[in-house]
């Protein structure tokens, strides 16, 4: 075999295994692994470090217009070379239809800006606002057909969020072509009725936000879609899993056996509500959606990811720089609910992780891998292309320097945010060199790839609705009588 790269001396881990190899790469796939491989057109020395399968950030916003309609600050190029410094080969960001677009429309738009200026490979989720009859029978059934096969819906903003009638038009659209649902979960009601009583009493600093972004409101949000999911038996991914009474009650649904995954990310790991109660309006720098929660919550979030009721940690990078009118509007409107909601992490999520994680005992090098690689490429129809390293599988490695003393901070970062929540943490161990197909991307603190060759990845079936189709036997009479039951377009009723 003639190889065009070997990574060699690697402590190779996986979700499952922990071994001594080098790795062969051929025409950008993994080609063999063994010891002793013959020199390729190209060696790398791993010199004992880790290498595992690249970063699979399954949940980050790029040039994308927010549920407050602000475009947020990183475009494909920024997005995609910050994710690669921070140990990814591939991201998932969002086409977000608004209700006037057309979701055919949405994607050709997403698709050329992405192609243009990506360095790393991506794959797209589409954000579903409005069901008309044209969405629902031909634009979605075809992005699906095309490989974007998970749809993102809200139950809160204003200009995003669907009823429950709506989500449960999605439900039934996705388990009959094959897609993946994926929900923000918050009751708006309770937002904005907590939000204008705020308002009306002059409260309106950043903190405010985490006020009327209560803990119960996710909770409440999340049970009721939850059920929506099971009435139909459906798979659903609840997204940015923040408050610990909202995991206890995921857990309770997973274990009556219930389709049900859910994701947290680094903000409700590593802040916490004290962070958007800085002085001043500093707290807007911690402004997200659903809000960072109290150190109960924290430790909920890590309890999560340890047993697997968490099975994914995405970045939800939604980026916005703190001097523009982004983050903190300037001028009459300053109150909280003007603050963009949103932050960035698509660097320092595997770091982070890494760290805090693995470094301290709480995950092992294979959990680690899993829940930053290989559940995301499995729940997504990825896997095996992405999220592993095995013979055929694309040859997308981090070569991982554990013992690497880092201060986080902004000066660091590749994104195009002016600011980082997580500014003078430090952490140990960060990626070294990073290879997308075979591609060396980042070495040596450098970029050595160009603008536009990261490619796009049609999603396969998730695994999520796989699994629902094989243990979903026999139909429920609700599947039956809605035209749900597998083979159901076969039948006459
Ligand atoms: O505050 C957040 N998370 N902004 C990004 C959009 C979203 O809801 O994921
Ligand atoms: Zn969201
Ligand atoms: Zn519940
Ligand atoms: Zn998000």
């Amino acid at each position: 075999l003639d190889f065009d790269l070997v990574v060699r001396n690697g402590k190779v881990a996986t979700a499952s295994d922990t071994y001594r190899a080098d790795i062969g790469i051929i025409d950008g796939r993994i080609a063999a692994i063994a010891n002793g491989l013959p020199t390729g057109k190209r060696d790398i020395d791993a010199g004992g470090r880790w290498v595992m399968p690249g970063g699979v950030d399954s949940h980050c916003h790029v040039e994308q217009l927010s549920g407050m309609g602000l475009m947020c600050a990183d475009d494909f190029y920024s997005a995609t070379v910050s994710a690669a410094f921070g140990g990814n080969t591939t991201i998932m960001p969002f086409a977000a239809q608004h209700r006037e677009d057309r979701v055919r429309d949405v994607l050709e738009d997403y698709h050329a800006r992405a192609v243009e200026k990506s360095v790393i490979d991506y794959a797209f989720h589409v954000i579903v606002t409005n069901l008309d009859e044209q969405t629902l029978n031909e634009d979605l059934p075809q992005a699906i057909r095309q490989g974007i096969t998970s749809l993102k819906v809200f139950m809160t903003y204003e200009r995003m969020k669907l009823d429950d009638y709506q989500i449960l038009d999605t439900l039934a659209l996705a388990d009959r072509e094959g897609a993946l649902v994926m929900v923000h979960a918050e009751n708006n009601d309770v937002i904005r009725w907590l939000g204008d009583r705020l308002t009306e009493r002059g409260l309106q600093a950043p903190k405010y936000h985490a006020i009327a972004h209560c803990g119960l409101a996710e909770t409440e949000a999340t049970h009721r879609v939850v059920t929506l999911s099971r009435i139909l038996e459906t798979p659903i991914l609840i997204v940015h899993v923040s408050e610990a009474e909202t995991l206890d009650c995921i857990r309770q649904a997973q274990q009556k056996g219930a389709a049900l995954y859910a994701e947290t990310c680094p903000q409700y790991l590593f802040l916490t509500a004290a962070d958007i109660d800085k002085p001043g309006v500093e707290g807007a720098k911690f402004c997200c959606s659903p809000p960072p929660r109290d150190e109960r919550c924290q430790g909920a979030m890590w309890q999560g990811l340890m047993e697997g009721s968490l099975s994914l940690y995405s970045s939800d990078h939604a980026p916005y720089r703190w001097d523009e009118t982004g983050k903190l509007p300037k001028g009459e409107k300053t109150g909280f609910r003007e603050m963009a909601n949103g932050l960035p992490g698509l660097e320092v999520r595997m770091p982070l992780l890494f760290s805090e994680g693995y470094r301290k005992g709480r995950l092992t090098i294979n959990e680690f891998v899993a829940l930053t690689s290989t559940n995301h490429a499995r729940t997504y129809g990825l896997y095996p292309r992405k999220g592993t390293i095995a013979v055929g599988s694309d040859a997308d490695l981090v070569i991982w320097d554990e013992a690497r003393e880092v201060t986080i901070t902004n000066d660091l970062l590749h994104d195009n945010v002016d600011y980082t929540p997580y500014e003078g943490m430090k952490v140990t161990g960060w990626a070294d060199t990073v290879i997308n197909r075979g591609r060396v991307v980042v070495e040596n603190g450098e970029l050595k790839v160009d603008r536009g060759t990261g490619e796009f990845l049609p999603c396969g079936l998730p695994e999520p609705v796989a699994k629902a189709r094989a243990n979903r036997e026999p139909d429920t009479l609700i599947r039956k009588l809605v035209g749900l039951s597998s083979g159901a377009q076969n039948h006459d009723a």
